[in-house]
């Protein structure tokens, strides 16, 4: 029997609710959600354990998507969720602490330091000593193992959260796989937009943001990341989202003639059609369970008329195996789906994988009809976008997330 089959989540609700019972006793506890499925979660299940011991907020930390923390705290505080949810603006805060950084680690870690301070605030404003978190088991395996620092990973990685933050921390749902965490949540009885949403990271768009943050890519993500959640919808991946980058390119790049003949070969197109870009910044990748920076690759291939060569998706993860093969300090292959003659500051990624364990992930074969569309729409309500791409890479050899 596998492990979903053997897990009972009435059984684990009922002995979450008497341990948490057990280890709060009095106390009041804060409790921070992101709408996620493990936060949320969480969240209802502490609040049946300690009722109204238990304050429940939102930290509008910027990165959310639009309209989302409202709309979060307005499904948990009404019935029949029922636990009331404040949202905190500490946008500002969040914004100026992530101010210049480049270096994907070095976000997380800027992201997970303020993060908690806020909360470490919060909490004494409140009166509570416990902070509850819905941290799962991938969450501390991935974090652990080196492969990224999870924001909401503190003891296991020998940070002492009294000392530090002055709060102790609840994790009742640690033992847990994302499987199991959805199951928990049916039973729970949240809404279905809730137990199947897709994964949203914690340090929210702030992994999306490839390089610097600055206010105005983060909007135009935020622009192109409704775009394409409305635009694949009827795809059901499993994870479909927007990604952005700066339209720079690193300078004298060795190589780019290369990756063109091979496209060239392998489209059996001429090469004078093929334009190849090796991005300034880099994005994540995992080689061995580790996580890498790499090369982000822009490829364009052009019709005799300069329309865009359509490949199929299958097609172009192919080129993308051959790519990566030949220059191994690629992570990403993206693929253009529209651009513009004219440069402008950003370009934009549009990424949609398939997978059941988020530890391997598939491209999604969505249809060119579908990519055209959604690509042809971020051009015109994102003014500084000049160019769309399509990620055609699998994890490995790239991470689902860019960052
Ligand atoms: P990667 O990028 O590592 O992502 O292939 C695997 C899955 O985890 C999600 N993800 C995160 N979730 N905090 C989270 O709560 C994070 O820091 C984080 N980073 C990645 C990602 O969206 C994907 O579903």
């Amino acid at each position: 029997m596998t492990l979903l089959e053997t897990f009972d989540p009435k059984a684990f609700v009922e002995a979450e609710i008497k341990e948490i019972r057990k280890s709060l006793g009095n106390e009041k506890a804060l409790v921070a959600v992101s709408g996620g499925v493990d936060s949320t979660t969480c969240a209802v299940l502490t609040h049946k354990a300690i009722g109204e011991n238990l304050v429940c907020a939102i930290l509008d930390d910027a990165f959310m998507r639009e309209g989302e923390p409202e709309r979060v705290a307005d499904a948990l505080s009404k019935p029949p969720l029922s636990v009331p949810t404040k949202v905190i603006n500490v946008r500002e805060l969040f914004l100026q602490a992530m101010k210049g950084l480049r270096d994907a680690e070095e976000k997380r870690k800027v992201f997970r330091e303020t993060f908690y301070k806020v909360l470490g605030e919060t909490a004494k404003k409140e009166g509570c000593k416990v902070l509850v978190q819905g941290t799962i088991r991938a969450d501390v395996v991935e974090t652990v193992g080196g492969v990224k620092t999870q924001h909401n990973v503190l003891e296991q990685m020998g940070i002492n959260p009294m000392e530090r933050y002055g709060f102790k921390v609840v994790e009742p749902l640690v033992s847990l796989f994302k499987e199991q965490v959805r199951m928990v949540a049916r039973h729970l009885g949240l809404p279905s937009e809730v137990s199947e949403r897709q994964p949203f990271p914690g340090p929210g768009l702030s992994v999306r943001v490839v390089g610097e943050i600055r206010r105005d890519k983060l909007e135009t993500l935020k622009k192109g990341t409704a775009i394409v959640e409305r635009g694949f919808v009827q795809h059901k991946s499993s994870q479909c989202f927007t990604v952005i980058i700066d339209n720079e390119e690193v300078e004298q790049p060795s190589g780019t003639a290369h990756i063109r003949e091979t496209v060239a070969r392998l489209l059996n197109v001429p090469s004078r059609n093929v334009h190849v870009k090796i991005f300034r910044d880099k994005a994540t990748g995992v080689e061995g369970g580790k996580r890498r920076y790499g090369e982000i690759v822009g490829v364009k291939v052009q019709t005799m008329n300069r329309g865009i060569h359509q490949v199929t998706v299958q097609n172009l993860v192919s080129l993308q195996a051959k790519i990566i093969a030949e220059r191994p300090v690629v992570t990403r292959v993206f693929y253009v789906v529209r651009d513009l003659a004219e440069k402008k500051p950003y370009v934009v990624g549009v990424r949609s994988v398939e997978t059941r364990d988020f530890l391997t992930a598939k491209v999604s074969e969505i249809p060119w009809t579908t990519l055209d569309k959604v690509a042809e729409e971020i051009i015109k309500e994102c003014p500084d976008v000049s160019t769309v791409y399509y990620d055609v890479t699998p994890k490995p050899p790239a991470t689902i997330e860019m960052e």
